[in-house]
């Protein structure tokens, strides 16, 4: 850990929490067992990730495309969801952290959505980290509704299509005022994107781990970030521009 550069930290981290139901099924568990275990996970991380100044963290926690899931483990993860949001408040409110959702909250049972805006409501004013939980959330969907509230404005004669830029269409998605993600891990050994933030990840340096999410910890936290340290991040450039450039 003490070899981490703290101003060389992502200022942005997202992840992609995969591999429960495989660390559960290796151990002869049910699938929600693991959900559980990654619940606690979740916790051990957004502190640690407060603890280091992390500024925000999004956390894939159920994709627009995970509702295909048998209907039991749909269920049962909505219910540690809504377990989790009411334990969480006050442990955001100690630590300063402010919540946040991305995805398509109407697809939630109504009791989730009043607990996601009672936490949001509450921690408005913290200003430590943001803590974003993308929910029922998929990055084309999302690209599809930012082009079309676009689409809309400009045919209603309120936008010039010309006008219509990066800057723009970022502000347009459910990530709007957030910094790209510096940094995207994915635990579990898959190596793939699964419809995550696709907009937002055009940069990204992006970590892999075969650690599944359960036994994902504050060590594998600081392995990710020790890895992230030793990239270059060219963004197009080369190494000699770089290193030119004052920092
Ligand atoms: C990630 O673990 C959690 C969710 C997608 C909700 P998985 O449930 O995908 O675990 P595996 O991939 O089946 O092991
Ligand atoms: C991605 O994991 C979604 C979350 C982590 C919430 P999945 O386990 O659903 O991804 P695929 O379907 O295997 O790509
Ligand atoms: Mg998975």
């Amino acid at each position: 850990m003490d070899s981490l550069k703290p101003e060389r930290l992502p200022v942005h981290l997202a992840v992609i929490m995969d591999g429960n139901g495989r660390w559960a099924e290796k151990r002869m568990l049910q699938r929600i067992v693991g959900h559980q275990k990654g619940v606690e996970t979740v916790r051990v991380i957004v502190e640690e990730c407060s603890r280091l100044g992390i500024r925000y963290l999004t956390l894939f926690a159920f994709s627009a495309e995970n509702w295909l899931r048998p209907k039991t483990e749909v269920k049962a993860l909505m219910a540690l969801l809504k377990k989790f949001l009411r334990a969480e408040i006050k442990r955001m409110m100690l630590n300063g952290i402010r919540f946040n959702v991305i995805g398509n909250r109407s697809d939630l049972p109504p009791d989730i959505q009043n607990e996601i805006d009672l936490a949001i409501e509450k921690t408005a004013g913290n200003n430590g980290m943001l803590l974003t939980l993308a929910l029922s959330y998929g990055g084309r969907q999302e690209i599809v509704c930012a082009a079309k509230s676009l689409a809309a404005e400009a045919a209603a004669g309120k936008l010039d299509p010309e006008q219509i830029d990066e800057r723009m269409f970022g502000s347009s998605l459910h990530t709007a005022g957030m910094p790209d993600p510096d940094l995207l891990i994915r635990t579990s050994g898959e190596m793939r994107i699964s419809n995550f933030l696709l907009w937002q990840l055009a940069y990204a340096e992006l970590y892999f781990t075969e650690v599944n999410w359960p036994d994902f910890d504050r060590n594998e936290l600081a392995r990710a970030f020790r890895d992230y340290q030793s990239r270059e991040r060219r963004f197009g450039m080369t190494s000699d521009q770089l290193r030119k450039e004052p920092s």
